[in-house]
């Protein structure tokens, strides 16, 4: 009777790794808000002021996207490399993941660009 059933379990395993799949080549058509609610509020808290659930437990606390004068001063390349290559790259705290093996270039953009609407500027020039 159970080996009935064992194609559709293996009809279900393989949609459910065909869809992970999908997602970590970056084909998710995920907003940036939506990626940054998934990836970022941990930490950066969901609405960008910095105060995440793990923020409480870390000796650096992660950067307030809300704060415009600080992040009106950084350019988005700048935001790009933070997140691509982690704080490190930019001289800041090692507990900025570094986030390009997960993410890819357009995502990383939508991301850049929910930073700008919490923060509510452009990039001084
Ligand atoms: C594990 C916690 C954690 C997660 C998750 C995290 N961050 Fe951070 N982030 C930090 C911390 C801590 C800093 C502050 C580093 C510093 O000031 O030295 C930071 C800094 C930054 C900065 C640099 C700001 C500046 O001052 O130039 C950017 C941009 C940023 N995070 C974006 C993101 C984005 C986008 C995500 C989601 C894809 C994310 N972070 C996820 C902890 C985190």
């Amino acid at each position: 009777m159970i080996l009935r059933y064992v194609p559709v379990y293996v009809l279900l395993l393989a949609s459910v790794f065909g869809a992970q799949t999908a997602q970590s080549a970056g084909e998710s058509d995920a907003s940036g808000e939506e990626l940054y609610h998934a990836y970022c509020s941990g930490c950066h808290g969901i609405e960008g002021d910095g105060f995440g659930v793990n923020s409480y437990d870390l000796d650096v606390a992660p950067r307030d996207h809300t704060d415009t004068d600080e992040m009106s001063a950084r350019t988005d390349d700048d935001l790009i490399k933070a997140i691509t290559e982690g704080g490190k790259a930019v001289n800041k705290s090692v507990l900025m993941p570094a986030w390009g093996e997960n993410l890819d270039d357009d995502e990383i953009r939508l991301l850049v660009a929910h930073l700008r609407e919490l923060c509510c500027t452009e990039a001084e020039q």
